[in-house]
């Protein structure tokens, strides 16, 4: 899971979709394209959202998405098409290209739609991107089990 600052939106993916799929048969991680907020624990409102959800992310810290992730992970999802644009331009090869795909095409086939950043938002925005992912993660879950 791959947003640009993996504070607010791919670790609540994150958190759902482990909420989701066996542990012991996934491997689940976000990260973000900017190092800005590595070594940060999820900002406030994310914590809050997934807490009201009964899904724990206070303790993830936060990454710099690597050339690595190809090879570490079969699927790259990524939020919006800034995070698409970045992670694409560190891909080697085809195969690394193929792992890309926007989390909301899960629910909206093609249509490359964003899961709008809530950073600069309020607690609704938070509440937003909560549902938008639930949605995508409960699609993506039942297509690998
Ligand atoms: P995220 O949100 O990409 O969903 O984690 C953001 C978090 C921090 C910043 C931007 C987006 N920032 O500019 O610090």
């Amino acid at each position: 899971m791959v947003c640009l600052g993996n504070i607010c939106r791919s670790p609540l993916a994150e958190g759902i979709l482990k909420s989701k799929l066996p542990i012991n048969r996934f491997i689940v991680d976000s990260a973000g394209t900017a190092n800005y907020h590595v070594g940060s624990h999820p900002d406030k409102r994310s914590i809050a959202v997934g807490k009201k959800y009964g899904i724990d992310i206070s303790n993830l810290k936060g990454r710099q998405f690597s050339i690595q992730d190809f090879d570490d992970f079969d699927y790259i999802y990524v939020m919006d098409e800034s995070n698409y644009e970045n992670v694409i331009s560190l891909a080697r090869n085809q195969n690394d290209e193929n792992k890309v795909k926007f989390i909301l095409n899960e629910v909206y086939p093609n249509q490359n739609f964003d899961v709008p950043d809530p950073y600069y938002v309020g607690e609704q925005g938070f509440e937003n991107v909560y549902k938008m992912l639930d949605e995508a993660c409960t699609i993506i879950a039942d297509s690998l089990v």
